[in-house]
């Protein structure tokens, strides 16, 4: 399938062809940088990152997090939107498709600050200001799933900072961040209930979830955690809903034995009546990529993201 937004389009405001770097867009880093000036994070922004630093749900943490790591989870959700080296295969034309609908929906799991979808929203909010794509009016659902308290105050407030850019470019949102422990039956049941209302009349539907693997690896949490991405998962079923997930392309996410492997042998396991029936799901493999970004507070700072990226999809019932 050609691709749906070609690389020879993609504007110089998000990518520069003369030297592959990504930008990020000017949309994204004005409701990040609102957010920073009102919590005075700024200056901590602009200060080089402690490396070790793994993230955490306490606010210390969060605000750590919102200042060194949410450009690079907002470049690595941009990179697979975006695709500009070509190493993603479909992926970039799923989001594509995702913005072709009046009504959509999209799960953001676990949100965070609002990241991944402020990213991908600012990524269209410029495509369509450029005159990339039509300015189709949309209206997008997104509900946030998110155990800390503090990283659901910033995603809300975030994303509310990009409501009147999105409205010019025929955007509109409905947000909804929600209480989400993934160990926890009763929190998750309660999550996948909203996804099912709140879904309900969307044409395209997409469950995104992004860099949850440090969590899920770090204290053994998989265990406790995959019953719940089972319903998860399974809620997909009949919706025509598509999955993807995204982490860094770190040797402990693609190694043979590494956490995506495992992600992938876990699915066909669990969904296994599916397997077989459907061409695509004998796709086992995950594509990756790897691109400069420049830093959007630091003149002349250039940092690299990554990516590892997967996509899963349970057919409507015929
Ligand atoms: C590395 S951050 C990624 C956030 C966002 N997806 C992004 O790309 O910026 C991991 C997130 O998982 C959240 N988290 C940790 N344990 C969780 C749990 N048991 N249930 C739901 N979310 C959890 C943390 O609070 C944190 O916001």
């Amino acid at each position: 399938m050609p691709r749906l937004i070609p690389v020879e389009v993609i504007p110089n405001s998000l990518w520069s062809k003369e030297d592959f770097t990504l930008y990020l867009p000017p949309q994204l880093i004005s409701s990040w940088v609102k957010l920073l000036e009102k919590y005075d994070l700024k200056d901590k922004a602009m200060t080089p990152n402690y490396q070790g630093f793994e993230g955490g749900i306490s606010q210390e943490d969060t605000d750590n997090h919102l200042a060194w790591r949410f450009t690079g989870s907002s470049a690595r959700v941009m990179l697979a939107v975006l695709d500009p080296l070509q190493n993603l295969f479909e992926i970039p034309n799923e989001f594509a498709r995702f913005f072709s609908g009046n009504k959509v929906f999209l799960a953001d799991l676990p949100c965070g600050s609002g990241a991944a979808s402020l990213s991908i929203l600012s990524i269209f909010c410029e495509l369509r200001k450029k005159g990339i794509v039509p300015r189709t009016p949309i209206h997008i659902v997104i509900i946030g799933g998110e155990i800390s308290i503090f990283a659901q105050k910033y995603a809300k407030e975030v994303l509310d900072y990009l409501i009147n850019e999105l409205a010019e470019q025929a955007i509109t949102i409905e947000v909804n961040i929600i209480d989400w422990n993934v160990c926890d039956k009763i929190s998750n049941t309660q999550l996948v209930e909203n996804l099912k209302l709140t879904s309900q009349n969307c044409s395209k539907k997409l469950l995104f979830i992004a860099n949850f693997s440090g969590f899920l690896e770090g204290e053994n949490k998989w265990e406790e955690a995959n019953n719940q991405f089972e319903q998860l998962f399974q809620y997909s079923e009949n919706t025509n809903i598509m999955i993807l997930w995204i982490e860094p392309k770190t040797n402990k996410v693609i190694n043979n034995n590494g956490f995506f492997p495992r992600l992938v042998k876990w699915f066909r396991k669990t969904f296994s009546q599916f397997i077989g029936k459907n061409k695509e799901m004998e796709d086992k493999q995950y594509a990756q990529d790897r691109v400069k970004v420049q830093h959007p507070l630091v003149e002349k700072s250039i940092f690299k993201t990554n990516l590892a990226v997967k996509k899963f999809y349970l057919p409507k019932k015929e």
